[in-house]
């Protein structure tokens, strides 16, 4: 089942944990925490996270929050997780050094969309250097939501390119996030964010 912006389901089991620091918890590897300044706590797990995120309305304290901290310590090469702000999905994938060649490897002129759509950087061009929170290139930050329509693309080396794909109208996005092929007209924007510490990401 697919639903469109407000989040729609990506179809994969995770668990979400909003709470304040204090909350910290065992977790499984694929488990991830964010905590914020502010908002009540919540736990939501199962396959159909988006959809249900997306029904609960997520509270309007929850909403307003402008800055949220995520801890990564978790998070291994080659795995993604996906978390909610400000009412939308953002992906953070930790790439492998094959994802990261691949994308360093692409050319500008087989970009669709020729620009970074980076907050971070302002208006320069989509070479992987300028997608990616850190130099190495190890992590990918960028809104969870299709260019063309909404949808929540699906990850973890899907599509043509071997980075996410949509499935709604079949666009495909590379291991940048870029979109290589398909209607969505934009790359995967990457939102305000930085690395705080080493193992902490601060989206806003
Ligand atoms: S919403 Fe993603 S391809 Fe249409």
């Amino acid at each position: 089942m697919l639903f469109c912006y407000g989040p729609s389901s990506r179809g994969k089991t995770m668990e979400i944990y909003v709470s304040h620091a204090e909350d910290h918890d065992d977790q499984s590897r694929r488990d991830f925490l964010f905590y914020a300044t502010g908002g009540a706590g919540a736990v939501v797990a199962g396959a159909a996270i988006w959809p249900l995120v997306n029904q609960m309305n997520p509270s309007a304290d929850v909403q307003a929050l402008s800055s949220i901290r995520v801890d990564v310590a978790d998070v291994e090469v080659g795995s993604q997780i996906t978390i909610q702000f400000l009412g939308k999905p953002v992906f953070i994938r930790r790439r492998t050094e094959e994802e990261i060649a691949e994308a360093r490897a692409v050319s500008l002129s087989d970009l669709p969309d020729k620009i970074a759509r980076n907050d971070n950087l302002g208006d320069v061009d989509a070479e992987d250097i300028h997608r990616t929170l850190d130099e190495a290139g190890e992590w990918l930050v960028m809104m969870g939501v299709c260019t063309h329509l909404g949808c929540v693309p699906l990850g973890d080396g899907a599509g043509e390119f071997n980075g996410w794909f949509c499935p709604c109208h079949g666009s495909h996005y590379d291991t940048a996030g870029r979109i290589r092929k398909g209607p969505a007209p934009e790359n995967l924007p990457v939102p305000v964010a930085e690395f705080a510490d080493e193992t902490t990401i601060v989206l806003g």
